[in-house]
């Protein structure tokens, strides 16, 4: 289809442009075709009879023209599925009538009362988009496109109204009744029945409305702002579930003191609501006043949540918080402009666990994230810029690129202006937007205004894809090293040829002496610049892109023995943790590639396990951070490495030598440390569950299980069976548990049973037992996967169940990448299988699938041919048709 050409319509809706798709080609909406709605909506009533498989809407809406927007006397109200039952203009019955599934109503003047009435059936909704049930609840999911699943509505992101909500239903099945904002009034009704009506007075899109009704209990604490008001915080769940909800009760409230510290961001309402699902496509919703959220990341307590869980509710509980400022209170003029709320409010979330949990770790990790998942895409068919030209399916566009590069791309302004004038631009932005359905240019623009600061170059980072590659080159000259550092950008689809964009990195020049020298930010402007550096000592060593000041990918030759250096002396951790992966990257990818000579491979091997004692050895440090220098780069991010730039000819990423080579080399450590990583175990097993030290020390426990495992199994097996009987947490008991189910050992089955009676009524708990099995080392986890599929607890109905078992499968690089295919025989079944059930979390497999191009030739046409098999099945949703499409074309 030729984009260039689209139509656009009358109203200049983007979302109506080329109307009469062939069922097989849905159509595409271009950013640029956006226009603003010719009506406003400045309130909206909404009464609901609910019932589990029957709930009728009756929608009342009073429209005015917009008199920014083109002049139409058509109202158009998007719809999905639904039928209209009744349609009354000003109480009379209207002139109406269906275009594919909106409903365009005829209106003569320039204000009118619109009232739709429609039923919906939640217990048929299996696509968990707008108004469904789960576990004999009703709840909602309306972001991005859900609300016109429940009315006929303009369901976009620029049409603010404010809602008056009234909800009635058998008290015994729905006792409690949420929604957003503020509980107005309540009462009894006929026949069992009660109601409550909402009021929400702050005016917001569709995306943001919420209704709760079912049986739960709350976890209640207020929270007193800084200018003295109450707020009452509720975490609402069923009541087996109750015991488990302090922590998230708890990050709410060190969520809502950090943004008045930090953004100076105060909330707005009297009430906030949490409400846990078990059902949900998403982590997390921002609904104004009224969050849902998947279970996941509600429920913690140390017999069933891991430490990484603990920091992953508190990491997404602030992110929710942070949006009721950045999203709902300045909101996304269209969806092309989600970086503005999600790039954001990621970055804002970091900041804020960054000061709960220590920076360089948090920081570590976020990279980690990075390049696991936002690296590949941006080098992938699928890659697109943060804030895109054009899509066929929102959903599809919830990706590590808007999220993580976007945090990423707000982040490198922060570090070029620094913290405090960073915050006068984030102040001017939502002084000069709140209220306002906003775009990145405006964000951009309030940061330049109010940080004082240029960044006219600086926007290309919000339209060109592909991660930049830095080049480096060195001469040193007196005291003075004269650094030459050259970007470029690569060609991705769509955009052939791209301008050099501004790189800001914080650079230190070391001796090898010891000297560590200062830091500086210099920024990269142009395709090559040189900076002139003082020089702390004799032999010079350049500590590059400190603290991941720039998402880009460094290219340089360091000498093995400037990497070891770096990796035991920087003083920057995060440039520590950085130079043992690049050391390991330069490693791993060399042997994979069969380019290391027997000498060259040792050579690396021993500097490796040289910087692994040091880290072992190196009291300074405390385990949390010692655990992620023992670390070794992932699969993903090492395909990504031997696959190079993607240029033309260039080598591609061979999955069976990665893993081979990057066993082999935990092997070699495991080997070579075999003492050290024994008593590292014991000391961390001595460690008590409450003691300040303990999070540090269960996780080193588990990461030196797994060093053992790779050179003595025999050994790893009786450890990490021990370490599962006298666990007393979950982070002890899923370390042990995954070291085992990796391995031939008897102990694998016994205790991956005793598990399941443990936890057999715990769904959470039930998700990592799949999980582990699914992503295990063992060389016969697809038929695991084949029969777990067909175990009595897995259901593909269940978003969380269907990623416990087969997105981890998907995630598993050694089994997915199967010589023979079979890993992606799996994986394709599992599409087209889902894809009818919940499109959104069919279409969230196929980026695994369309690596194919960067993949040595074998494996390519396999993956390719699975691709090809998902498309000539036909009938397929929106979502996937555009990732498989995308996929084959790229
Ligand atoms: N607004 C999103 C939830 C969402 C995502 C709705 C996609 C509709 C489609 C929410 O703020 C979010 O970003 N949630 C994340 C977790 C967060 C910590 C990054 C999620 O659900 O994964
Ligand atoms: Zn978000």
């Amino acid at each position: 289809m030729d984009i260039a050409t689209n139509p656009t319509t009358p109203d200049g809706n983007p979302e109506l442009a080329d109307a009469a798709p062939t069922p097989h080609e849905p159509p595409v909406i271009r950013r640029e075709d956006y226009r603003p709605f010719a009506w406003l909506v400045p309130s909206t009533r909404l009464d609901f009879r609910l019932a589990l498989d029957a709930t009728r809407v009756t929608a009342t809406l009073t429209v005015e023209r917009n008199p920014a927007a083109d002049a139409s006397p058509e109202l158009r109200l998007n719809g999905d599925s639904l039928t209209a039952q009744s349609v009354m203009v000003d109480g009379a019955p209207a002139e109406w009538r269906m275009e594919g599934p909106d409903l365009v109503v005829t209106l003569p003047g320039d204000r009118h009362v619109v009232e739709v009435v429609t039923t919906i059936d939640p217990s048929a909704n299996t696509q968990l988009m707008g108004l469904y049930a789960s576990n004999g609840m009703l709840c909602t999911q309306c972001e991005s496109e859900g609300f016109r699943r429940i009315t006929f509505f303009p369901d976009r992101p620029d049409v603010l109204s404010t809602y008056a909500v009234r909800m009635e239903g058998e008290r015994d099945a729905f006792p409690i009744l949420l929604c957003n904002g503020n509980r107005v009034a309540e009462g009894e009704g006929e026949n069992g029945t009660h109601w409550a009506e909402w009021h929400d007075p702050w005016p917001k899109p569709s995306y943001l409305f919420a209704l709760v009704a079912g049986d739960l209990v709350a976890n209640s604490k207020p929270f007193t702002t800084a200018t003295g008001r109450v707020v009452e915080c509720n975490v609402w769940v069923r009541k087996e579930d109750l015991a488990r909800t302090d922590h998230a009760l708890e990050s709410l409230h060190r969520s809502m003191a950090w943004d008045e510290e930090v953004f100076g961001r105060e909330y707005d309402l009297d009430l906030y609501n949490i409400v846990a699902v078990s059902d949900f496509n998403m982590g997390a919703m921002e609904n104004k006043g009224l969050n849902v959220f998947n279970t996941k990341y509600v429920l913690a307590d140390p017999d069933t949540a891991t430490d990484a869980d603990f920091d992953a509710v508190e990491g997404v509980i602030a992110h929710e918080y942070f949006h009721n400022w950045s999203g709902n209170r300045v909101t996304c003029r269209d969806w092309f402009q989600l970086a503005l709320k999600e790039g954001f409010t990621v970055l804002r979330d970091q900041l804020f666990s960054q000061d709960m949990r220590g920076e360089a770790v948090k920081r570590i990790e976020d990279v980690r994230i990075l390049r696991a998942a936002q690296f590949p895409e941006d080098a992938g068919p699928l890659a697109h810029p943060i804030r895109p030209d054009s899509y066929r399916e929102i959903s599809n566009f919830y990706t590590a690129t808007v999220y993580n590069k976007g945090a990423e791309v707000i982040r490198m302004m922060r570090s070029m202006v620094g913290e405090a004038r960073f915050r006068a631009g984030c102040d001017l932005y939502f002084d000069r937007h709140d209220g306002e359905a906003a775009t990145c240019e405006d964000f951009v623009k309030a940061i330049e205004d109010g940080a004082e600061i240029d960044l006219t170059r600086f926007r290309r980072w919000y339209a060109q894809a592909g991660t930049p590659r830095v080049t480096m080159r060195q001469a040193v000259e007196g005291d003075t090293l004269r650094l030459t550092l050259g970007q470029s950008v690569p060609v991705t689809p769509g955009q052939p040829d791209k301008l050099p964009m501004p790189i800001p990195l914080k650079i230190a020049v070391h001796s090898r002496s010891g000297a560590l020298g200062a830091e500086r930010l210099v920024v990269l402007e142009d395709e090559e610049q040189t900076f002139d550096l003082s020089i702390a000592g004799p032999d010079p060593v350049v500590s590059v892109n400190r603290g991941f000041t720039a998402p880009v990918v460094i290219e340089r030759d360091l000498q093995r023995e400037d990497l070891v250096f770096l990796a035991a002396h920087d003083d920057d951790p995060f440039a520590r943790s950085e130079a043992l992966q690049e050391l390991a990257v330069g490693h791993l990818v060399g042997a994979a590639s069969g380019a290391l000579s027997a000498d060259d491979r040792q050579a690396g091997e021993a500097a490796i396990i040289g910087a692994f004692r040091s880290s072992l050895a190196d009291n300074a440090l405390d385990d949390a951070m010692r655990g992620e220098l023992l670390v070794l780069p992932s699969e993903t991010y090492l395909f990504e490495a031997m696959a190079g730039s993607g240029a033309a000819g260039e080598r591609k990423a061979d999955p069976g030598a990665i893993h081979a080579a990057r066993e082999g080399l935990k092997a070699a450590i495991g080997t070579a440390l075999a003492r050290e990583l024994a008593a590292l175990h014991a000391r961390a097993c001595a460690v008590a569950l409450d003691h300040p030290e303990g999070r540090g020390a269960r996780k080193v426990k588990t990461i030196a299980l797994g060093l053992v495992a790779a050179a003595d199994p025999a050994k790893a097996a009786q450890l990490a069976a021990a370490q599962y009987d006298a666990a007393d947490n979950m982070t002890d008991r899923q370390g042990a548990l995954m070291v085992l189910c990796g391995l031939d050992t008897p102990h694998r089955e016994t205790r991956l049973a005793v598990f399941y009676e443990r936890y057999r009524d715990n769904a959470l708990v039930i998700d990592k037992w799949f999980t582990l099995q699914a992503l295990s080392l063992h060389p016969d986890v697809i038929a695991h996967v084949r029969k777990l599929a067909e175990h009595p607890d897995f259901t593909l109905k269940n978003p969380n169940r269907v990623r416990s078992l087969h997105m981890a499968f998907a995630g598993n690089p050694k089994a997915f990448h199967k010589a023979d295919g079979e890993g992606y025989r799996m994986v394709a079944d599992v599409i087209l299988a889902l894809d009818p059930i919940n499109p959104q979390t069919a279409a969230r497999f196929v980026p695994a699938l369309g690596r194919w191009r960067r993949i040595e030739p074998g494996r390519a046409a396999l993956m390719k041919a699975e691709l090809e098999r998902i498309l000539a099945a036909g009938n397929l949703s929106r979502d996937t048709f555009e990732q498989v499409s995308r996929s084959l074309e790229g």
